[in-house]
């Protein structure tokens, strides 16, 4: 049962949030006076259990879904991860990534690796502390995430980095990850800073586009355009003309990708959302805690994926400052990224 979408996309890309909390307070994501000691995560009972996750999935993969990507908040706190992970590599499957802050990889990458995972994503912002303690909330200085990564590596795992670049933040931050990460042989992706949720007093003039980025690391090191490694691949690649590896920019405000957008969204208590930006989910834990067949909810999927219209990094362009909505957008943190 193959579902296609209002604009002919189909459902290939799962990405599964397994907890909403965080060890970390990034600015553009968790603010620290929001997400304090009195913001109400989700209690225990009402996130998905190991085993209605593995079902999910596993529903998914029967209706065409061939890779599948870890969230939260941050993973690495759900206590029974590496158990989802066993159970997820199990499925017929291309692809099982995981999304981390990294700050607590260095103990897990092996366990993580050997349950079946097959590449990791890290996110950094700096690699000097004081501005990623800053930018983190003053929760880990930069050494623990890096040790995270080379764990990551020496087990096995494929590694990608995240920067998400913010003018007048971490611009200069840009041509040292460049260097270090080139040398060390991982590819660093380049976020376009993006307007999600509804705490992070997103403006477009915080945005550094994925040109000035270009022409920034170009400077240093020529680049050149290379093709996707699938279709619809979020990142663009460019290859260093010296042939020391490749670099990615996720354009998402000054060039949309929607128009190749496979990807839904599962929330950690269960909500299933078909857009980074969307303002409502649909509940698959009611549907599955009320005993209802997996023909039944991949029929449910199907309905919901076949209805959606969802385009709205095109259709908010890369200029307006706020896009208007019908309600409050979905926390990054409730549903990855
Ligand atoms: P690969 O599978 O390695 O190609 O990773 P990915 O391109 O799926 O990217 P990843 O999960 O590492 O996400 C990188 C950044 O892109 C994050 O900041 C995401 O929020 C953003 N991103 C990923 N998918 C989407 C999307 O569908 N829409 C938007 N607007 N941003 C996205
Ligand atoms: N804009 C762009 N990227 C973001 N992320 C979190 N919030 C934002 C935002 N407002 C990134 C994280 C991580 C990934 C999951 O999403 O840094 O790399
Ligand atoms: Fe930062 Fe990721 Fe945690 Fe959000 S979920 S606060 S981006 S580490
Ligand atoms: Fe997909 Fe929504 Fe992102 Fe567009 S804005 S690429 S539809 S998740």
């Amino acid at each position: 049962m193959t579902a296609y979408d209002q604009h002919n996309r189909i459902l290939r890309d799962l990405r599964i949030s397994v907890t909403d909390r965080c060890n970390f307070r990034c600015r553009y994501c968790m603010p620290e006076e929001i997400f304090g000691k009195d913001y109400a995560f989700l209690p225990d009972e009402h996130m998905l259990s190991e085993q209605e996750i593995g079902r999910i999935a596993a529903i998914f993969v029967g209706m065409g879904t061939r890779k599948l990507r870890i969230t939260g908040g941050e993973p690495l706190l759900r206590k029974d991860l590496v158990h989802i992970i066993r159970r997820l590599s199990a499925l017929d499957i291309e692809d099982l990534s995981l999304t981390t802050n990294g700050s607590l990889l260095a103990r897990k990458a092996a366990a993580l690796r050997e349950a079946g995972l097959h590449r990791i994503t890290v996110s950094l912002d700096s690699l000097e502390d004081d501005l990623f303690l800053k930018m983190n909330g003053g929760r880990s200085r930069v050494q623990p995430v890096l040790n995270g990564i080379d764990a990551a590596a020496a087990a096995g795992l494929q590694v990608k980095v995240n920067m998400v670049v913010q003018k007048g933040f971490n611009e200069e931050a840009v041509v040292p990850m460049v260097d270090y990460f080139r040398e060390r042989g991982h590819i660093l992706r380049m976020v376009e800073y993006m307007d999600v949720g509804n705490t992070n007093g997103w403006n477009r003039q915080h945005v550094v586009s994925k040109q000035e980025l270009l022409d920034k690391i170009g400077a240093h090191w020529p680049l050149e355009p290379i093709a996707p490694n699938y279709e619809g691949e979020v990142a663009t690649r460019y290859r260093f003309v010296d042939g020391k590896g490749e670099v990615g920019f996720i354009s998402s405000v000054t060039e949309a990708f929607c128009s190749t957008c496979t990807r839904a969204r599962l929330s950690a208590e269960g909500k299933l959302y078909t857009c980074l930006f969307a303002t409502k989910g649909h509940d698959l834990r009611a549907l599955l805690r009320s005993g209802q067949s997996d023909e039944e909810v991949a029929r449910a999927v199907s309905g919901i994926w076949s209805n959606r219209h969802d385009q709205y990094s095109v259709e908010r362009g890369s200029n307006s400052a706020v896009h208007k909505q019908d309600g409050p957008r979905v926390e990054m943190s409730h549903i990855g990224g």
